[in-house]
């Protein structure tokens, strides 16, 4: 039963015949009640929520401007970053939107990891997060081929090439997707047409994903279900505010890098317009797209008869993301926060550090040599030991880690000195 009381006459006549604000109030409000140790890492899944809308709004707003056409893009969009009012604006805003959408859904996804809010009962929720990943990921993929500068085209024609790997119908495929033999105006036509609708599939899964997220509620930093009135607090006012400052925090970094580096994350070949006849000496995608590049181009060899090189990367790259469909059944342990696994604290921390040297070894050209050893040799191991972080540490950790004693209670820890986890001493309250 919701605790809301409405005085506004005219709102009391909406809710009776459409109980919205007692859904909101359910589902935001006071009467949704959430874990009261809450940290900041809890911010990100409403900040991915904020920056979809805005890459929304900006996105409309940019596709009044925006010409489909080969012969038209690139000079649309500089007319776009010139001309029109406040054009510039939000093109930026839109541009390093994107970039700042996967800092902050990656943010979310490892936070997940580390507190490992995939597992029961939440796995469902967890691959729906995975679902809005790979629709992002395509999203960001066809936006980016939008702009028709050099790095838009032959971006899009390395990727698009990976798919010719497919046994049999690999080309048929590719000329299916491409809309012709190469990337070209049909492909720019349908990838604008795709980057429009799929943001709108984007919230419909989301809201999927927040379905699932009121089912049980949030975990949180211990990793323990709630276990009675005092183990919550409400929604409203206590993380709704949280949340608007976690955004405060957000926009001033976000406005930070629009209005003083608003390249800073791109790529200046970009600015040159698309040339087929001619490739760029060094043809990289968008830095959040960097790690799995590297996994694509860590296989150099031919598996079996069937899987050359070429292919075999491809699917490397999509199990990449396909494990961890899997991963609330490849931890078996029962304990949900890296706050009482000890060992597997670390090795998510080496899985972290991990992805980076991915990002890194993808933003290199494979014969580049890093002190004597190649940038494949680097990618390679990386990538074994992202596969092998999955496939076998968590499965190992989970029968052979010893895990520190649950506190009794959320509120137990929380009321006795801050949260700390059981085992670490809790100093004494002060005495006023
Ligand atoms: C547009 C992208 C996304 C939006 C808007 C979104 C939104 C949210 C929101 C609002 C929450 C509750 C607040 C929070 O826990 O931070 C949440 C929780 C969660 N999300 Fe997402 N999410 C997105 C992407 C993802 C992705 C890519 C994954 C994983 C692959 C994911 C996994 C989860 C999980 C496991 C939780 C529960 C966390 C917990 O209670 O500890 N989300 N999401």
């Amino acid at each position: 039963m919701s605790g809301l009381q409405l005085k506004n006459p005219v709102l009391r006549w909406i809710e009776y015949r459409l109980p919205i604000f007692s859904f909101l109030d359910h589902s935001l409000g006071s009467s949704y009640p959430s874990p009261r140790n809450l940290s900041y890492w809890w911010n990100f899944g409403s900040l991915a929520g904020l920056v979809l809308v805005i890459m929304i709004v900006t996105g409309i707003v940019l596709a009044m401007q925006y010409t489909p056409h080969v012969d038209y893009a690139f000079a649309s969009v500089q007319r776009i970053d010139r001309d029109v009012n406040f054009g510039w604006l939000i093109r930026d805003i839109h541009m390093n939107g994107a970039s700042f959408f996967f800092i902050v859904v990656y943010i979310h996804v490892f936070r997940g990891l580390y507190y490992g809010s995939y597992k029961a009962p939440r796995e469902l929720l967890w691959m729906l997060g995975l679902v809005i990943l790979l629709l992002m990921m395509a999203t960001a993929f066809m936006g980016y081929v939008l702009p028709w500068g050099q790095m838009s085209f032959w971006g899009a024609t390395v990727i698009t090439n990976f798919f010719t790997a497919i046994p049999f119908v690999g080309d048929e495929v590719t000329t299916w997707l491409l809309g012709g033999p190469t990337v070209d105006n049909a492909t720019l036509n349908r990838f604008f047409s795709l980057h429009y609708l799929f943001p709108f599939l984007i919230v419909g899964v989301v809201i999927l994903h927040i379905w699932a997220l009121h089912r049980f509620g949030s975990n949180n930093p211990l990793g323990i279900d709630t276990k009675g009135p005092q183990d919550s607090i409400p929604f409203h006012p206590y993380y709704t505010v949280k949340d608007l400052f976690g955004v405060g925090v957000f926009l001033i970094f976000f406005s930070l890098v629009i209005f003083y580096f608003p390249d800073a994350l791109g790529e200046p070949d970009n600015y040159i317009e698309a040339n087929p006849l001619s490739t760029p000496a060094h043809i990289v995608p968008e830095w959040y797209f960097l790690p799995f590049y590297a996994i694509l181009r860590a296989v150099t060899f031919d598996f079996l008869w069937i899987i050359d090189a070429k292919l075999g990367g491809v699917i490397l790259m999509f199990a990449s993301i396909m494990i961890l469909f899997f991963l609330p059944w490849l931890d078996r342990s029962p304990v949900r926060s890296a706050a009482f696994r000890p060992t597997y604290k670390w090795f998510f921390w080496i899985l972290v550090l991990d992805c980076f040297v991915l990002g890194w070894v993808g933003a290199n050209a494979p014969d580049a040599v890093f002190y004597g050893v190649s940038f494949v040799i680097i990618g390679q191991v990386a990538t074994a030991y992202y596969f092998a972080h999955f496939l076998v540490i968590l499965p190992l950790l989970g029968i052979f880690e010893r895990p520190r004693a649950l506190p009794a209670s959320i509120s137990e820890p929380v009321l006795s000195g801050g949260g700390l986890p059981a085992g670490a001493a809790a100093k004494p309250m002060e005495k006023a």
